[in-house]
């Protein structure tokens, strides 16, 4: 049967999670000869160690176009996406856009897309924190609403949908597409020499990560949770430091003080094969990402969500997440009892049920946009 060549897909990008858990679909959609398939870059995140190195390990192709949009307040940065998305599709005209996950790029190419009346396909849909005050809560709640197709990658996404009045039939329960990407790329991980590099050893230490606004842009929080860390002497810890972060450590003079402690280990941002293998083989994670939270739950890692709640419910559920937000006491609690059950609480792991997809998640995005065509 004749189909028109080109059904013409863009995908847009601009943040570091963003890449990781695009790359699958852009190889597979890349290599169908049904689509005409390209990527956008917002240019959200700019530095090398924030975007291209991603794109290197994952063998990604080029950005078509990159709208170099950088650093701004939440309006500045999602207003200049807009303004200089708009300009583009107008002139390529695609017939579907695609977002993943919830970032103000996420939000900024679904406004523009919808009032060109461009199809819009959210990858990652569903996700809810129920905290308003996170911007990526925002950021995902408007995308859902007025995307045309929504690939929600859990049981308890598709119900939060549901639950919000969207349609049945624009929702497909794809799995993750965090975890396909985790599956393909860890053989390349696995050989990664991070930990030797850095004079550590298996499960002897933690790793944190730490960059959301409520944690890191309170003077607050960001000294209860530095304080957590440097009272960690029983572990050592490891802590790639997001440029947000490192700011604000700067700013409350507290970034030296960590420096200075010799059992943690401040580190710039790593790339994706490296920060799998540092999750594989921590002891612990204490992070308040929505990705770590997942990767270390995939690697029967046990995880410390520095944050009052969580989109990914499903591992506090399990057993293999713990909820402290920035109290101190609370963190070092937790953080002991963990490590004394670890054995027990692992061995658990191991036997969950795959909620989050057979890892195939982006086979089914790309059938479910080509019926769409
Ligand atoms: C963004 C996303 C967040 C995602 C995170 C992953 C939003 C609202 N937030 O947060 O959901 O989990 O990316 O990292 O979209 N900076 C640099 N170099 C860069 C990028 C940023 O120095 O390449 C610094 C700048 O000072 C910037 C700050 O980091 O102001 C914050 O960056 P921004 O893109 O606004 O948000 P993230 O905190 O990275």
């Amino acid at each position: 049967m004749f189909r028109k060549k080109y059904f013409n897909v863009i995908l847009v990008l601009g943040a570091r999670p963003q890449i990781i858990k695009s790359a699958p679909l852009i190889h597979l959609a890349k290599q169908n000869s049904e689509i005409h398939f390209d990527v956008i870059h917002t240019g959200q995140h700019y530095d090398y160690e924030m975007s291209k190195v991603f794109f290197k390990e994952l063998q990604l192709p080029e950005a078509v176009v990159n709208l170099a949009v950088g650093s701004g307040t939440h309006a500045w940065q999602t207003a200049q996406i807009m303004i200089r998305l708009e300009k583009v599709l107008r002139s390529k005209k695609p017939n579907l856009i695609i977002v993943p996950g919830d970032t103000n790029s996420t939000l900024a190419g679904a406004l523009v897309a919808a009032k060109q009346n461009i199809p819009i396909a959210h990858m990652e849909a569903g996700a809810r924190s129920y905290d308003m005050s996170m911007p990526e809560e925002v950021n995902r709640r408007l995308t859902d609403h007025c995307s045309s197709l929504l690939f929600t990658p859990t049981e308890n996404c598709t119900k939060n949908l549901l639950r919000e009045g969207i349609e049945k039939d624009r929702i497909l329960q794809t799995g993750d597409t965090m975890y396909d990407v985790l599956l393909q790329q860890l053989p390349k991980a696995q050989k990664s020499h991070i930990i030797k590099r850095l004079g550590l050893s298996p499960k002897t230490y933690a790793l944190v990560t730490i960059h959301r606004p409520e944690n890191v842009d309170s003077p607050r929080n960001l000294r209860k949770i530095a304080d957590s860390i440097v009272h960690l002497k029983n572990l050592s810890v490891v802590f790639p430091v997001h440029p947000r972060t490192k700011k604000q450590l700067e700013k409350i003079n507290v970034y030296n003080k960590l420096r200075e402690e010799s059992h943690i280990k401040l580190i710039e941002p790593i790339g994706y094969h490296e920060i799998l293998h540092l999750t594989k083989n921590a002891k612990v994670v204490l992070t308040d990402s929505g990705g770590l939270q997942k990767e270390a739950f995939w690697l029967n890692t046990l995880c410390i969500t520095l944050r009052e709640n969580t989109e990914w419910i499903e591992t506090i559920q399990r057993k293999a997440n713990y909820l402290t937000g920035a109290d101190t006491e609370k963190i070092l609690k937790t953080v002991n009892e963990v490590i004394e059950k670890e054995e027990t609480l692992r061995k658990g792991l191991v036997k969950l049920p795959k909620i989050f997809g057979d890892g195939q998640a982006s086979e089914k995005i790309l059938e479910a946009i080509l019926r769409f065509h």
